[in-house]
């Protein structure tokens, strides 16, 4: 399986397709490359607001699953729209919620729906898509969005930084069962980017558009495409985040924790 990720004329499903890098990765896969994509997110307004965009601009077929991640029958739901009427060539699990501040002041439910959206419904639609991928023969591909805070452990976003250490891991572990099974997994690890999960969790205040190492959407969605239709199994954007990547692979992960409580500490 050596060649390169095929995504035009065919159909991508995207989470997160309502905002920022997801709503990227749906323009960037219609304009550069032709491809049909299935938005998903629990805002069916701007969805339909994309999708039409996508068609009259772009000339490609786009279609709209609202879905909240956070609910098991949604993402089985999910799955059997999704997959009705059109063959899925490739997959990208991107929908995620951030929550900054003391871990202990995260509220149980909260931290539940953050644990569902960013972890659960990544494993549970990839048990879906993977032998439905499989089945079709396509050499297909995943792609699942990680963070640099699932390389770097980030006090002050505990739950958020564990939970995207774990979607790091088993994407990096799934990458390695299915590529002789024909399917590609690239887990794709920005740093910070300018969108409303920064205004949602109060960090805009901290991190903005033109700060090092912070990027603009549509340039983050550029890196991960390229590296999706590339078959990378792990990629982080940016010379910063590659320098803090690769730092992360030698410093100790206590000293990392340290220095990273220091920069995400909320004033008291
Ligand atoms: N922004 C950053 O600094 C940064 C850095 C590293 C990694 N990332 C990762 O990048 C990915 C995209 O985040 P973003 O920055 O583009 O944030 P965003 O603008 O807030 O977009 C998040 C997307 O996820 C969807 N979503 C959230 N909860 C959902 C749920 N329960 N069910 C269905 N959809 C849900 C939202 O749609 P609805 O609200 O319409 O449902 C929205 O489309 C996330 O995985 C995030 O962890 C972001």
């Amino acid at each position: 399986m050596n060649q390169m990720l095929e995504l035009r004329g065919r159909w991508t499903l995207i989470t997160g397709a309502s905002s920022g890098l997801g709503l990227e990765l749906a323009r960037h896969i219609a304009k550069e490359h032709g491809g049909h994509v299935v938005l998903v997110a629990r805002r069916r307004d701007r969805l339909e607001t994309l999708a039409e965009e996508l068609r009259s601009r772009y000339g490609v077929q786009a279609a709209c699953v609202t879905a909240d991640l956070s609910r098991p029958e949604d993402v089985e739901r999910l799955f059997t729209e999704a997959t009705t009427g059109r063959d899925i060539h490739a997959v990208i699990l991107n929908a995620g919620v951030t929550y900054w501040g003391e871990a202990m002041k995260l509220g149980w439910s909260d931290f539940q729906a953050m644990l569902d959206t960013n972890v659960t419904s990544l494993v549970r639609l990839s048990t879906l898509f993977v032998p439905y991928l499989i089945e079709r023969g396509t050499h297909g591909g995943l792609m699942f969005v990680s963070s640099v805070a699932g390389l770097i452990p980030v006090p002050y976003q505990a739950a958020y930084s564990g939970t995207k250490a774990f979607v790091t891991s088993y994407g990096q572990c799934l990458a390695q069962e299915l590529r002789p099974k024909g399917l590609s997994v690239t887990v794709f690890a920005p740093g910070g980017i300018s969108t409303e999960l920064l205004v949602n969790s109060g960090l805009s205040n901290r991190f903005k558009a033109g700060d090092i190492g912070v990027m603009s959407p549509e340039a983050c969605a550029a890196h991960a495409v390229r590296a999706f239709v590339r078959r990378k199994e792990l990629y982080v954007p940016g010379l910063v985040n590659q320098g803090l990547a690769l730092v992360a692979r030698v410093l100790p992960r206590g000293f990392l924790a340290q220095r990273t409580a220091a920069i995400y500490r909320p004033e008291s």
